[in-house]
Parts: C-alpha cells; structure tokens; sequence
C-alpha cells in the first residue's frame, strides 16, 4: 500500500525534520516503495481519515506538532495505522530528558547527576539548584533535540542567560552535570545494534552548527575497539528497553576520561540528513542509506 512519509511539522526541529525527510522518500521511491511526503500532522490525519495511506514512515522530529513524543503514536494507534518507531510510552519518555533519566536512575543505568526546574523557577531556587549540580554544568531545555537551547556554564556568571535561552523553549529545564570526555552515539535498528560513533567536533560541543553546518565535524566509526565497544552497545540497548522504545533509535552517551559511560538520552525519530548519525553507523555496519530506510520502514510491520 502506499507510504506516507510525514516529515516538517511545527517543532524547533522543522527544517531538519524536512531534510531528512525529502531523503527518506528518495531512498524508498529507489527501492520500488509507492511513497508520498506529508508535511506535519494535521495533514497527516486527514490523508488517513480520507483513506490515502496503508502505513507512515514517521521521521518527524521533536515535541510538539514535532510527532516524536508520543502524541502522533496515540493518534495513530486510534486509527490503527501501523507506524514506524517507538509506540506511545518509549516516544512520550525518551522525548522527556529528565523522565528519561529518573527511570534510568532507577535501573541503576549511569545517567549524569542533574536537577529539574520548572520554566519560570525563580533565580535564587536555580542558582541552588545549580550550586547543588556543581560547575561545569549543562542548561537545556528538558524536551528538544538538536542541541537548540543548550549552553555549557563554567562559572555561575553565566548561568542566568544559559537559562533565558533554555526557558525560550517549552518544557521543564534541566541543569546536568557537564561530562568533560568523548561524546559518543550508538544506533538501533531493529534488535541489531549498530556500530558507536565518536563525534569529534571542531568547536566546543557537537551543537546544532556542528550537526548540520559544519563540514569538519569528524566522525570515527566504530568509536570504541574491542571490549569496550560491546559495553557501549549493551548499555544503549538496555538504555532502549528500559524507555520501553521499539522499532529504531539512537542512544546518545558521554563518555568520561576514566572511560565510563554516563547516558545523555535517547532520540526515537534520530535524524536522516546527509550529516546525520544512523546513516553513518549504518554504513559502517554495511546498510546503505536505501537499506536502512527499508529496515525501518519494516519496524511498521509488527
Ligand atoms: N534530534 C535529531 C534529529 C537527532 O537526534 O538526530
Ligand atoms: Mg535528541
């Protein structure tokens, strides 16, 4: 049947949802797939309501109208249209850090010590809270992706603007501490777990430039030898399954000088453009790009 290929959306995320997007419909027009884009929800829901589509290839990102939180998943199962990608729980809590990281915490995962704010948290309960996280520490915004809102604070004087432009996206804030080491990412697909990446950014942190401007951002793939690499890869998985997320996914994780691993959060609808994380790891694993976005359009038959 045909394949809505939904994508946009009204997220932070929009234009990077609508790169991967136009890719993803390429790769499986190449492969015979009778694939049609759909921009955004609303759209997505009247195409299906009128009947026009078997299944969607959900590669929207963020939260939001973004269709990465759960909320298109709840809306799909209603109309039970298969779908690509983690079901309502494994979407709703992975699109939430601080969620995340309290059910991780609770497995005995390692996940970065951290404090939660409310959005409009007075600045004397942040500046206790951060006091209490401990400098050098991280100020995003709980529930974006792509590193929008995010600022690294070495010292106290910087922490009021690092949170002004948290708070500009919807959400709790989240004050973590700043892992000083290797970032590091691990793809899902299916069950099989896909080489780790080592991000090497030129700049200071891997932030939006570096994901999707920036030509000398390096990737090394596999990002770990031997041991050490099957260890990343168990704990992404197990990091995965105790979200409850299915289908396909990518774990993110820092990876501090003593060489242990700490969990930053796991992205559902991880990102499909030229510059992206899963296409690469992929690769490595021997998947084409046309390949991989097959086996995750096979993640709807279940
Ligand atoms: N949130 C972006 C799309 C990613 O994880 O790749
Ligand atoms: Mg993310």
């Amino acid at each position: 049947g045909r394949v809505a290929v939904v994508m946009g959306g009204s997220s932070a995320e929009r234009e990077v949802s609508l790169d991967s997007g136009r890719n993803v419909l390429a790769a499986l027009r190449s492969r015979g797939v009778d694939a049609h884009a759909i921009d955004g929800i609303p759209a997505l829901l009247d195409a299906l309501r009128a009947g026009h589509f078997a299944r969607v290839f959900n590669i929207l990102h963020g939260q939001h109208g973004g269709g990465e939180d759960g909320v298109l998943q709840g809306a799909l199962e209603s109309l039970n249209v298969p779908y690509t990608g983690s079901g309502v729980l494994g979407s709703a809590l992975s699109m939430d850090k601080v969620r995340a990281k309290r059910v991780w915490q609770s497995m005995g995962l390692p996940t970065p010590g951290f404090a939660a704010l409310p959005r409009g948290a007075d600045a004397a309960a942040v500046h206790a809270a951060a006091r209490e996280v401990g400098y050098p520490l991280i100020v995003k915004p709980a529930c974006e992706g792509s590193s929008v809102g995010v600022t690294r604070v070495f010292e106290e004087a910087r922490l009021d603007s690092a949170v002004e432009l948290a708070a500009r996206y919807p959400g709790d804030l989240l004050m973590e501490t700043l892992i000083e080491g290797d970032e590091l990412t691990v793809g899902i697909l299916g069950r099989q777990v896909l080489p780790s990446i080592h991000i090497v950014p030129k700049g200071a942190f891997y932030d939006y430039d570096a994901k999707y401007v920036a030509e000398d951002t390096q990737y090394l793939c596999p990002g770990l030898q031997g041991e050490a690499e099957q260890e990343i890869r168990r704990l992404a998985l197990a990091a995965f399954d105790a979200l409850g997320c299915s289908g396909w996914g990518r774990v993110d994780v820092m990876r501090d000088r003593q060489g242990r691993n700490w969990l930053l959060e796991v992205n559902t609808a991880p990102g499909m453009t030229s510059h992206s994380l899963v296409p690469k790891a992929a690769a490595a694993a021997g998947i084409d790009y046309a390949t991989l976005c097959w086996r995750v359009l096979e993640t709807s038959f279940k």
